[in-house]
């Protein structure tokens, strides 16, 4: 028996080429990280090199998505040349009814939330297993600079959480981030404010930055299977 294409895949790419087509000639995209994120990079070239769209520039959130968007022909700029980003694409890891955040499943939150949170419209892209009532089953991502991992994941246990240096696969040793940092991924029983949460952890010394993104998405897309049918949603 041979297995049928897989859905959440499906639910990826459709979302991923709904986000693209909503880039329009002239505009800095902010390009996010994960596999969903790495379709709309992916249909965004297409749209390039077909020639609908002229004149885009997209400013990455990691090696991933520069290696990406090289790879499809999106030329980049960074923060240092220009002063606005028109429309950012990224993924989540979770998403609650108030349109905040887990992000940071593939290390990546730090750049994600600096370029996320600068442009004027942040379109998030995911599958429909994502959308959650409440932030929380995921565990969160925080970046540690290395020589606080102790004192970082104390200070994590005393607000709650249950803290796990994130190990790599096929590495020996802890995944490195972009920046040499390492992530911390923390379990909450639930997280009932992320906006204080966000805050409050960012404040531990050592934290480079933590998953959480509160008031930052604009539109969320969710990609569905309806009645056998992939779909989009907005919310
Ligand atoms: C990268 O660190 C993350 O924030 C991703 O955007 C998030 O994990 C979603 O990834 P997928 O699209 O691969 O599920």
């Amino acid at each position: 028996m041979t297995a049928g294409p897989d859905p959440v895949k499906i639910m990826k790419q459709e979302v991923g080429r709904a986000a693209a087509a909503r880039v329009q000639s002239g505009q800095i995209v902010g390009l996010g990280t994960g596999s969903t994120t790495a379709f709309a990079i992916q249909f965004l070239g297409d749209r390039l090199k077909s020639g609908e769209l002229k004149d885009v520039l997209g400013i990455p959130t990691s090696f991933q998505a520069s290696v990406l968007a090289k790879q499809h022909g999106i030329p980049l700029i960074t923060l240092d040349d220009t002063d606005h980003i028109d429309i950012a694409i990224d993924g989540a890891d979770e998403v609650d009814p108030d349109k905040n955040l887990i992000k940071g499943g593939g290390a990546a939150h730090t750049r994600e939330k600096i370029v996320d949170s600068l442009a004027d419209q942040f379109i998030v892209v995911v599958d429909s297993t994502k959308i959650v009532d409440a932030l929380g089953a995921f565990p969160l991502p925080v970046e540690v600079l290395p020589m606080a991992v102790a004192p970082v994941t104390r200070a994590l246990e005393k607000l709650g959480g249950k803290a796990e240096l994130r190990m790599g696969i096929r590495k020996d040793g802890p995944v490195i981030t972009d920046q040499g940092n390492m992530v911390l991924d923390v379990k909450f029983d639930r997280i009932d404010n992320p906006a204080e949460l966000e805050k409050t952890i960012n404040n531990i010394p050592g934290v480079l930055e933590n998953g959480l993104f509160v008031g930052v998405a604009n539109v969320i897309l969710v990609g569905e299977i309806q009645d056998g049918q992939p779909s989009i949603r907005e919310f």
